[in-house]
């Protein structure tokens, strides 16, 4: 099972992540993650990062890419792995199937998540994320039981320091204006399955567990 998961900021990729992982123990390679990890441990990596991502610019592709092939050549991705957020350039899409066709772990599917611009603002300003487990939760669409408090680990609930409205403003432009490209890229080379985004969050999962079930 080897995927990766495609859509805006806010579009509910790591969310959807969250439930594959869980059901079927792929490793989750997130390059967001990796980086806001490098920043908090104060790596070079770190210190590349944070730069880019304070403005909502994309770090630069060969630092992106890097980190990425040396995560895929890593032991536990034998049996798969559901990369989220990369490629995000058709030069990491480039580099993902050099990677990719060297390690002999080609993509099957390539999932888009659709879901309409406007959408999107008021997804990210509302999220909120666990400082323990990384669960993700929403204000308003997807609350934990307990205000402030993680229903999965009992952690506290924090705020990215990119879910600004100003930065987050700045991630859409960048990632729309990249999207196009990505899509037709993958839509070429046979990969490309489209979800809606825009339905429940359990509604999205069950069709994308459609697909995947058949991968099984
Ligand atoms: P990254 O961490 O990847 O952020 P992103 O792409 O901006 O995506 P998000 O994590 O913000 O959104 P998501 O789609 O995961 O949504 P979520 O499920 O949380 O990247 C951050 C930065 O790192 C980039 O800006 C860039 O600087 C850098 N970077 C990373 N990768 C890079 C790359 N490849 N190249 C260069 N730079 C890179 O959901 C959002 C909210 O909506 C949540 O609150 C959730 O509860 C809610 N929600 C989810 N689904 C639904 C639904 N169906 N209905 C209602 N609410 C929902």
């Amino acid at each position: 099972m080897n995927l990766v998961l495609m859509g805006l900021p806010g579009a509910g990729k790591g969310t959807q992540a969250e439930k594959i992982v869980d059901k079927y123990g792929i490793p989750h390679i997130s390059t967001g993650d990796m980086f806001r990890a490098a920043i908090k441990e104060g790596t070079e990596l770190g210190l590349q990062a944070k730069s880019f991502m304070d403005q909502g610019a994309l770090v630069p592709d060969e630092v992106t890419i890097g980190i990425v092939r040396e995560r895929l050549s890593k032991e536990d991705c034998e049996k798969g792995y559901l990369l989220d957020g990369f490629p995000r350039t058709v030069a990491q899409a480039e580099a993902l199937e050099e990677i990719t066709s060297s390690l002999n772990r080609k993509i099957n599917y390539v999932i888009n998540i659709d879901v309409d611009q406007e959408i999107l603002m008021e997804r990210l300003t509302g999220r909120r994320i666990c400082k323990a487990c990384g669960s993700t939760y929403h204000l308003v669409f997807n609350p934990p039981a307990k205000e402030g408090v993680c229903d999965r680990c009992g952690g506290e609930l924090y705020q990215r320091a990119d879910d600004n409205a100003e930065t987050v403003e700045n991630r859409l432009q960048v990632n729309i204006a990249q999207t196009k490209p990505l899509l037709d890229f993958y839509e070429t080379k046979g990969y490309l399955r489209n979800f809606n985004g825009q339905q429940d969050i359990n509604k999205v999962f069950a069709d994308l567990d459609e697909l995947l079930a058949g991968l099984q």
